[in-house]
């Protein structure tokens, strides 16, 4: 057999020379994520005479000869975040371990969809959602590999995310830190943004990890309510992208989430093993949610492999005492450990250990860049009667307004604003991110406007009379309109927050010039729509915002964002506003309150099936107030000449959908152009669904023939033609007819077919 010189995924392994501590004492025991142990050099043992520490040998080898090197309580001890990563420390909140085998590597645990966090010296990126916007997945990778970057710098090695949902309903608190609403575009960049953290450094490994697994839509008793749904729905719907994930980038671990699934919490549910691990294949280990595992046995024989944070369920005690009682085999404790031990070695942690101390600065001005790209890119404009790009004249006011706006805080406590508080909002449902180097909207409009000759004003808002006198007296006027969501929390509608709605409409009722830049985590009604020129979708748009803005809003960016969400006219069009056992959930009592005291578990029923979202609104015939996909440019786009080869197939041969795009404007400017499929009838699917696309940039008058090639892999990986067959519990290619679409949104244009005998 060759000697293995790379890692599965291709990293050049280190030589396994370096030096480590055997005994390690007085550390405390980490609390939250294990703190990482830096080495103390009393005795330290060569590497290179240790089995695991062979770099020629595969993972499995590897962690086979360590798991044989161990005794039962060092097995133990990979079972549970604290002991597996602090390997030389012995006692964790009173339980206490032998030490590990020599050489195993100092692991340290980080949150983080969007950037590093705990940390200053870092990036902080646009959120998951506004890189959803650039659907740009070479992007979303770089994003992510400057993230790992950062986080190796920081003593990090295993990043907790991406996440990706299903998007059911945009109340939940953390859509921001999510894909958006669409099964595919979620997968391919989860897959990107795993690609990104695993691979996009070869010398600063870190493990990437999905999460959080399943069915996981809401923050309310998001720990103690079910979220009830039929097979095909978890299949096609949540299951899904964690499958296109896992085919598409190998993450080596997933977390499994808080809330029940059909009845079984997340942590000890048989859909661990029977489809995570099963029919997905993933090969990782999962970790539970912090706080998330409820019992010890069931966690284990169900397909949880490892405990966040100290040992409460999965202590040396509760295993000795299962194993005693048969509730668990040997077999599985010893699978469960070599999964993850498999994992740290495939992801190079064994290899490449982190330095003893953490680079102060770690955000490069690359990092920036790509930060400052990732905004611009994912800035959708929504609506624009010609009114941008602004062109300012030699001496005009521009008036920007809002508490969000400015780095300026206006309000105390926890009613403080500023720019920051809407910098990167995901995980926290607040700012958890230090955010520096921050441009505001404010600044970076004043910057940029300082070229064109033209002056700034800002006004908080606070005070409608004085706003509107501040924009009576500009030229032209943006306002801000903000909405602070995340972790812990859903937002109780779809209003913006602080007075947002009763400002844009006192402003815009002072200047007819009135631009909207929202700053949202999800979608927001907008009542004012018509009486404002434009608006733009900003999201949270991390360091950079500010300069990202003035570039959309100048025209220096011609803005290519689509919208990766739905955005409805109202709070009751969305598919989960229907009835309140689909959101919030109800009692046993049929009450949505939960009665004093009672830890009864919610019962959250998925009754809207499929139908999520663009699927609802296009199988219920409800316009939305701007579609998935949606977002304008500059310039125009026209599709035309729709072709799809071969005409007929069986369905496992590559499908060629070709169009002629050109750009029609006077601009150059890219589009994002999308590709439906409407599967034969007898697939029961509520409505047409997004297979592919693809970013072209044209001069103006340009043409090109743009192909979207859905391969053979593709066909197999993504799901595209098949739908799930609950009966037989099998992936089916109907055959018939298949429709295709292409566009610029979901509301597309185009139409075309082929079949599928
Ligand atoms: C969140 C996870 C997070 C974990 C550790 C939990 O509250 O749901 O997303 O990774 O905390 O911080």
């Amino acid at each position: 057999m060759t000697p293995q010189t790379t890692s599965r995924r291709g990293l050049p392994l280190r030589s396994a020379r370096w030096l480590v501590p055997v005994a390690l004492t007085g550390l405390l025991a980490p609390v939250l994520i294990s703190a990482g142990n830096t080495a103390n050099t009393a005795q330290a043992a060569d590497c290179s005479s240790y089995p695991w520490m062979d770099a020629t040998k595969t993972p499995e080898a590897r962690a086979q000869a360590l798991l044989d090197a161990s005794s039962q309580q060092q097995k133990y001890r990979w079972l549970v975040e604290q002991p597996a990563n602090s390997p030389q420390t012995a006692t964790f909140s009173g339980v206490t371990y032998p030490l590990q085998v020599p050489c195993t590597p100092t692991v340290v645990y980080t949150d983080g969809p969007d950037g590093v966090r705990g940390s200053t010296g870092v990036t902080t990126f646009p959120t998951p959602l506004a890189l959803a916007a650039t659907w740009n997945q070479a992007l979303v990778e770089e994003k992510s590999a400057a993230q790992g970057a950062e986080a190796f710098d920081k003593r990090k090695n295993v990043v907790l995310g991406p996440g990706l949902s299903g998007g059911r309903t945009p109340l939940a608190g953390r859509t921001p830190e999510y894909f958006g609403e669409d099964p595919l575009l979620s997968g391919l960049l989860t897959a990107a943004a795993v690609n990104g953290l695993q691979d996009g450094n070869p010398d600063k490994p870190v493990l990437a990890n999905l999460k959080h697994y399943v069915a996981n839509e809401q923050e309310l008793d998001r720990q103690t309510s079910s979220s009830n749904l039929d097979a095909r729905t978890l299949q096609e719907i949540y299951n899904l992208p964690f499958t296109i994930a896992v085919n598409r980038s190998a993450p080596e671990s997933v977390m499994c989430s808080y809330n029940q699934i059909n009845g079984a919490f997340a942590c000890e549910n048989p859909l661990l093993n029977e489809v995570l691990k099963g029919e997905s294949g993933f090969d990782g280990y999962v970790m539970s949610d912090f706080g998330a595992v409820h019992t010890t046995a069931a966690s284990l024989v169900n397909g949880m492999d490892q405990e966040l944070n100290r040992p409460r369920f999965l202590t040396p005690a509760n295993l000795d005492a299962a194993l005693a009682a048969g509730q668990v085999t040997q077999a599985q404790i010893d699978g469960a450990a070599f999964r993850v031990v498999r994992s740290y070695i495939r992801g190079g942690l064994f290899d490449h250990p982190m330095a003893d101390v953490a680079v102060v600065n770690a955000s490069t001005p690359e990092h920036q860049a790509t930060a400052l790209r990732a905004a611009e890119q994912s800035a959708v404009l929504l609506s624009n009667d010609g009114v941008l790009p602004l062109a300012p004249a030699e001496g005009q006011t521009i008036a920007v307004i809002g508490p969000t706006a400015s780095n300026t805080v206006t309000g105390t406590g926890s009613a403080a604003l500023s720019a920051k508080s809407v910098c990167a909002m995901s995980n926290r449902g607040n700012v958890s991110m230090a955010c520096e180097n921050l441009v505001s909207p404010e600044d970076g409009i004043r910057t940029r406007a300082a070229q064109a000759g033209a002056t700034v004003v800002w006004n908080d808002g606070s005070d409608l009379v004085s706003a509107a006198a501040t924009a009576a007296q500009a030229d032209v006027v943006v306002v801000t309109g903000y909405q602070r969501m995340g972790e812990f929390a859903d937002v109780p509608d779809l209003k913006l927050q602080g007075n947002g709605d009763a400002l844009i409409q006192a402003v815009a009722a002072a200047n007819p010039n009135t631009v909207v830049a929202l700053q949202t985590g999800s979608a927001v009604e907008m009542p004012w729509l018509h009486q404002v020129r434009a608006v733009v979708e900003t999201w949270y748009a991390g360091q950079q915002m500010g300069t990202a803005l003035a570039s959309v809003l100048f025209g220096d960016t011609n803005p290519s964002g689509k919208l990766p969400m739905t955005f409805p006219k109202s709070l009751a069009d969305t598919p989960t506003a229907q009835s309140p056992q689909q959101y919030p959930g109800t009692f046993a009592d049929g009450s949505t309150v939960r009665p004093t005291g009672s830890t009864e578990i919610r019962q959250v029923q998925y009754s809207e099936g499929l139908k999520v979202g663009y699927r609802w609104y296009e199988n219920q015939g409800i316009d939305p107030l701007f579609a998935f996909g949606h977002g304008l440019s500059y310039t125009t786009f026209d599709y035309s000449h729709l072709q799809v080869t071969p005409t007929t197939t069986s369905g496992t041969k590559e499908i060629r959908i070709r169009f002629q795009l050109t750009n029609t404007g006077k601009r150059t400017g890219t589009e994002v152009a999308q590709a439906y499929l409407q599967l034969p009838s007898s697939a029961g699917e509520p409505s047409k669904r997004l297979v592919g696309w693809d970013r072209v940039t044209l001069g103006p008058g340009e043409h090109r023939n743009v192909e979207i090639t859905l391969s053979p892999s593709d066909l197999q990986d993504l799901r595209l033609l098949q739908y799930y067959d609950a009966g037989t519990g099998s992936w089916v290619t109907p055959t018939g007819t298949y429709q295709v679409h292409v566009g610029g949104s979901s509301d597309t244009t185009e139409v075309n077919s082929f079949r599928i005998k």
